[in-house]
């Protein structure tokens, strides 16, 4: 077999609540019912994602941040866990990974720890997709490290496209610092509310956004109540309630990245 190595698509954007954690475990979910390999990793210490795939750590099982702490880290292969559903993997997150900004701040090569961490585990995978806390932190820097792709969720809601100045900003510097191969895979609408003039005009800016233009998805997510709920549930919305809107959405979504 021919080795293949994964495509890494980080979920980013430094403002709360934007649709991050549900579009990771979404696509990552969609991707893995194409039979794609995939690995969610859940770099955020609220773990989200973790909950969002059913999986609840046992007190002594290792995370994401065994696997990036300094000293003595454990292998990414002993902190993966399968999750219900084939295909798909995650490496779960923990509390712990908040202590992670002040245990590193002197270790030399702080930022590249989870591209070290990782590395062994990239022919394993057809897609690796990374989900970041709201913070531009150490965690979301050594995600921007260890990435070729960026996705980012904006909010068809009132101030959420503002934010996205500062991201791109970020994202400029961390290609010339540090990852001169990454690349913004594509801006994704997210919350989109068809009876709402604010989601309209919001849609229409960003299709006519000079930045990114020709970075938006076709696919936009709409509101649906479903998402939420099987998050509850420790399930993406795509197996948890197929016919629902959200999992059109995300599956659409998927197919776009694919095609
Ligand atoms: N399309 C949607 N329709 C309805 N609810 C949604 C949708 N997408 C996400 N949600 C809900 O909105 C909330 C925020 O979504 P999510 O957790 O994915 O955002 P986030 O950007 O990861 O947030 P944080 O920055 O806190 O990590 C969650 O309760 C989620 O279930
Ligand atoms: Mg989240």
């Amino acid at each position: 077999m021919a080795t293949r190595k994964a495509r890494i698509i980080a979920v980013v954007n430094e403002k709360g609540g934007v649709g991050k954690t549900v579009t990771v475990i979404n696509l990552g979910a969609g991707l893995s019912l194409e039979g794609k390999d995939v690995l969610v990793v859940d770099m955020d210490p609220q773990f989200n994602a973790t909950r969002g795939l059913g999986v609840s750590l046992g007190q002594d099982s290792p995370s994401v941040y065994d696997v990036i702490k300094l000293p003595e880290p454990v292998p990414a292969r002993s902190a993966i866990v399968k999750t219900a559903w084939e295909h798909l993997d995650l490496l779960p997150s923990h509390v712990d990974l908040s202590g992670v900004e002040v245990e590193l701040v002197n270790e030399p090569g702080r930022e590249n720890r989870l591209k070290e961490a990782l590395t062994p585990v990239l022919d394993l995978y057809d897609f690796i997709v990374v989900d970041t806390p709201p913070s531009l932190s150490i965690l979301t820097v050594n995600v921007l490290a260890f990435a070729s792709e960026i996705l980012v969720p904006c909010q068809t809601q009132p101030y959420a496209y503002s934010a996205l100045d500062e991201l791109l900003e970020t994202i400029s510097i961390i290609k010339e610092e540090m990852n001169p191969d990454i690349r913004i895979l594509g801006v994704l609408a997210t919350f989109f509310d068809q009876r709402t003039r604010v989601s309209n005009k919001i849609l229409e800016s960003l299709r006519r956004d000079g930045r990114f233009q020709d970075k938006l998805f076709k696919t936009v997510i709409r509101i649906n109540t479903t998402v939420a709920e099987s998050a509850y549930y420790g399930k993406p919305v795509v197996f948890f309630r197929p016919s629902s809107t959200g999992a059109a959405d995300y599956l659409a979504l998927t197919e776009e990245i694919l095609s």
